[in-house]
């Protein structure tokens, strides 16, 4: 019976990936294991208490109408809180009516996809991308278009080529401590993407669900500030306060949102209504900057310590990003190593990460790896990487670990080399 049920799924249903990272984190619940695979802040930053409050004033005082149903754009009092943040923060003027209230941003990557994505449209996407936008995309079917991501920002050139033909549907990206990679496009980056929505009249997802978590350098601006008419820019609580509320939010341009509205009220009617109360009075009784200062001295502390341990117990010839916020570093192995290899070893001494091929539109990958640093203290991520560079130095040819003597010849060759360098 369960055969010919599943027999009757519809296409677009098959061609969501499944999520390596739900699968790990199932394993990792079961056994206790140290795990760098989740994509979770840190429980210790949740305002647990302050929400307890929060709930409960709404619930006493407000009465029934916070368990009713409601407004499908969200509550208006949160809508003025964000645009009054956003506006502040980078000198905008967002409007409440253009501002939809979601049941987390992964919300929005469905919504949008649903309302553009139509069989075989080309969708720019960062490579790597994240898993969850990957999924929420793939059961629309596109054609993905994957760019390379640099240290400060995409590759413009292969952008540019993307809209010469069809001008893909849109661009998908995470400017700020991307998901994997830890990346952050520079400011100069954001412009010149800017131009290029302008110049093809391209669209773009910009998924910011990182932006309050810089633990270093200044904020920068999103590229909606630079292209309001091209961009949906798309926000989340789940980093700033906690994700088990399931709130988000998206800014979209003038005249969206009813399209927005109606895409999302046929999954949902409209985003959990206590949450929406239970945030605005947090925000109204509590200084959320206080907040978050603490939060990214958690994080950047847990970063520091993720980057030290890296370089003391893993082989000097891999890479890893050094992320200036949000929630993960990204590692590039040397070609004797394969992620899909190590996760296994690593599973079974009580140890787990993502493989980055989880991450790719491409099938690469396998020489990648995601550290999730934002849900572990220092102690436990030195026994993480213990397990992880004893696993890794295995692996490392010999010829690496005893050099065979430099003849003459190869002596040579390397003094050239560095004169030519010279
Ligand atoms: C880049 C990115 N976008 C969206 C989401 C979804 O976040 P939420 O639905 O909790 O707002 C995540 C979650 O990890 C993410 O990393």
């Amino acid at each position: 019976m369960e055969k010919s049920i599943k027999q009757k799924f519809s296409e677009n249903f098959k061609n969501i990936p499944p999520s390596f990272i739900r699968e790990i984190l199932n394993v990792a619940d079961q056994q206790h294991i140290i795990s760098f695979a989740g994509g979770l802040p840190n429980p210790c930053c949740f305002p647990s208490e302050q929400l307890a409050e929060s709930a409960m004033r709404v619930l006493t005082e407000q009465g029934t109408s916070v368990l009713q149903y409601a407004g499908s754009q969200g509550l208006l009092p949160l809508r003025e809180w964000i645009a009054q943040r956003y506006n502040n923060k980078y000198s905008l003027s967002v409007k409440p009516e253009n501002i939809v209230i979601t049941n987390g941003s992964q919300q929005t990557l469905d919504v949008i996809s649903k309302m553009f994505i139509e069989k075989g449209d080309g969708v720019i996407v960062e490579k790597p991308t994240y898993l969850g936008a990957i999924q929420a995309m793939s059961g629309y079917l596109p054609q993905f278009l994957p760019v390379n991501l640099y240290d400060d920002g995409p590759d413009m050139d292969q952008i540019e080529s993307y809209c010469w033909n069809e001008i893909p549907k849109f661009m998908y990206n995470i400017p700020n401590f991307q998901n994997p990679s830890g990346l952050c496009y520079n400011l100069e980056s954001r412009k010149n993407l800017a131009e290029l929505l302008k110049k093809y009249g391209l669209l773009l997802l910009e998924d910011d669900p990182y932006n309050e978590i810089r633990f270093e350098g200044d904020f920068l601006p999103p590229i909606f500030s630079m292209a309001p008419e091209h961009v949906f820019w798309s926000g989340s609580f789940s980093k700033m306060v906690a994700p088990g509320l399931r709130m988000g939010w998206v800014v979209l341009p003038d005249g969206l949102a009813p399209h927005f509205i109606k895409a999302k009220q046929s999954t949902d009617l409209h985003s959990n209504n206590l949450s929406q109360y239970i945030l605005h009075d947090f925000f109204t009784h509590h200084n959320i900057d206080d907040h978050l200062k603490r939060v990214r001295v958690a994080y950047k502390e847990q970063c520091d310590a993720m980057k030290e341990m890296i370089r003391r117990y893993l082989p000097e010839e891999v890479k890893m990003t050094s992320p200036q916020g949000g929630m993960f570093l990204w590692l590039t192995l040397p070609e004797y190593l394969d992620s899909e290899e190590l996760i296994g070893k690593c599973i079974h001494r009580g140890m787990a990460f993502v493989p980055g091929r989880s991450f790719f539109t491409t099938g690469e990958g396998n020489r990648n790896i995601r550290m999730n640093f934002s849900n572990s203290n220092p102690e436990t991520i030195e026994k993480g990487m213990k397990i992880l560079g004893e696993e890794m130095k295995k692996k490392v040819p010999k010829t690496l670990l005893n050099p065979p003597e430099k003849t003459e010849q190869a002596l040579k060759g390397t003094s050239m080399i560095q004169h030519i360098c010279l």
